[in-house]
């Protein structure tokens, strides 16, 4: 069995007390929650502070980005040790804005990934097509390209402890969510391409989010799909309750 993971990626949003503020009023909310992995992505400079205020609790961080190198003349770069170092667990690498606006490539992506495991951090690696790729038809041949590229390299036992965010660029911070059939339907198609480039195992194993306008009142029909294993949750996750509500989705 996949444990589902409720990933929320703040983006460029909260300062450090706005941010220790929101997983203070999640905490007692969501602390009853065993069978979800609750997984929080704050920027950069409040890592630190929401390190020691989700201590203890079932809350985990996760870095928005990392740098591929240990260490060196890298000015502005952020390693994954150092991730590790500030309590982070999990690292988002080669999400569609990155890949917009900082020029991340599958590459780049698949750098970061190898330097993250080496370090000891979960990768969430981002995949996903543009409205142009999907009305052109080629949905299906740049996530292949994406999953591929991303992930070269990596042992099939590896690829089986990793997670993989599904967001159709569409999707993101649109409101448009892919339907629970379209959701489903690429994450199906990313496990039998986990089977055939790695191993079953692996693709049995491999946990699939979706992303893209992920809100309490769409993520259970999405969850209800049997290769959705959880959700990476951009606006929605700034707001306690409704974080919390998706956390929650079962109980719903
Ligand atoms: P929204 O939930 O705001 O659409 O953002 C999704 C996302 O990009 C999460 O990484």
């Amino acid at each position: 069995m996949r444990k589902p993971v409720i990933a929320g990626n703040w983006k460029l949003f909260k300062t450090i007390s706005e941010s220790v503020a929101l997983v203070d009023a999640l905490k007692p909310i969501v602390d009853k929650t065993r069978s979800v992995e609750i997984v929080v992505a704050p920027v950069f400079t409040a890592l630190s502070r929401v390190s020691e205020a989700i201590a203890g609790s079932n809350i985990n961080l996760s870095a928005q980005n990392c740098f591929w190198e240990e260490e060196g003349a890298f000015t502005g770069e952020v390693a994954p040790k150092l991730l590790k170092d500030v309590g982070c667990s999990y690292v988002i690498i080669g999400h569609s804005e990155r890949r917009q606006y900082f020029g991340d490539t599958d590459l780049s992506v698949n750098k970061k990934v190898k330097a993250a495991v080496s370090a000891d951090l979960t990768p969430i690696v981002c995949v996903g097509e543009t409205l142009a790729e999907r009305e052109s038809g080629s949905t299906f041949t740049v996530i292949e390209a994406q999953v591929k590229n991303s992930l070269t390299g990596i042992p099939a036992e590896v690829v089986a402890r990793l997670i993989i965010a599904y967001e159709p660029v569409w999707a993101i911070g649109t409101g448009k969510t892919a339907s629970d059939e379209q959701a489903q339907e690429v994450h199906l198609f990313i496990r039998e391409l986990v089977a055939r480039l790695f191993s079953p195992g692996a693709a049995d194993k491999v946990r699939i989010l979706y992303g893209g306008s992920v809100k309490p009142d769409n993520v259970k029909g999405l969850m209800a799909q049997p290769d959705i294993d959880g959700a990476l949750v951009g606006g929605a996750s700034l707001k306690a309750d409704s974080f919390a509500s998706i956390v929650n989705y079962a109980a719903s």
